[in-house]
């Protein structure tokens, strides 16, 4: 009979790789636990919206230290109105820094400025969302990002309207479609 050199279960290479696998099961699991409280939540409210997708859900939520504890649609979209403030901010002081540049283009300026009281708006518009999504009274919360998601919209159409290229193209999309997905979450809470 001829005989099969099968390595035995001590050899160095068979410890190896069930040291390899072990390993990979570990860090499989690790970012299977960090990912499956959003996906199922993503889903719901991402999936059949015209608004914004599943991915996008997903990067912005998680982007958020608390999103990835089991956490409601109420506590979830209250961090996405964290992410439409953070975003916001950031925008206005973009713009600060555009009306200083575009000084004396009064065209330029016109969007600008009209953008940066829209900006400011949403930012008046949110710790009153937040009260309400802590209150329960998901409506008015509702209603109002949905007026910050309109503001995000109609700072893009004064630079079209004006036929200039938009400056804040990437930051008007991004508040639209955190307001949306906050307006998305507060559907399902309760
Ligand atoms: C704005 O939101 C987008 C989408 O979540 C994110 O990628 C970006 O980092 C945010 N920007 C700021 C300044 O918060």
């Amino acid at each position: 009979m001829k005989k099969v050199n099968v390595p035995s279960a001590s050899s160095p290479f068979v410890v190896f790789l069930f040291a390899l696998l072990q390993v990979s099961a570990t860090h499989t699991k690790a970012q299977a636990d960090r990912v499956d409280p959003l996906l199922p939540v993503c889903k719901t409210v991402g999936g059949g919206s015209t608004y914004f997708g599943v991915d996008f859900c997903m990067s912005a939520l998680g982007s958020d230290n608390r999103a990835h504890h089991d956490e409601g649609y109420g506590a979830l979209s209250i961090i996405a109105v964290d992410l439409v403030a953070a975003n916001a901010t950031s925008t206005g002081a973009k713009i600060t820094g555009l009306l200083k540049k575009a000084a004396g283009k009064e065209d330029d300026d016109a969007s600008l400025l009209s953008c940066q009281a829209l900006y400011s708006g949403i930012l008046d518009l949110l710790p009153g969302c937040t009260a309400a999504i802590n209150g329960g009274k998901f409506d008015r919360a509702a209603l109002s990002l949905e007026k910050a998601a309109s503001a995000a919209n109609e700072c893009e159409d004064q630079f079209r309207s004006h036929s200039e290229a938009s400056p804040l193209t990437v930051e008007n999309g991004f508040a639209f479609k955190l307001a949306k997905l906050a307006v998305a979450l507060l559907r399902f809470a309760s």
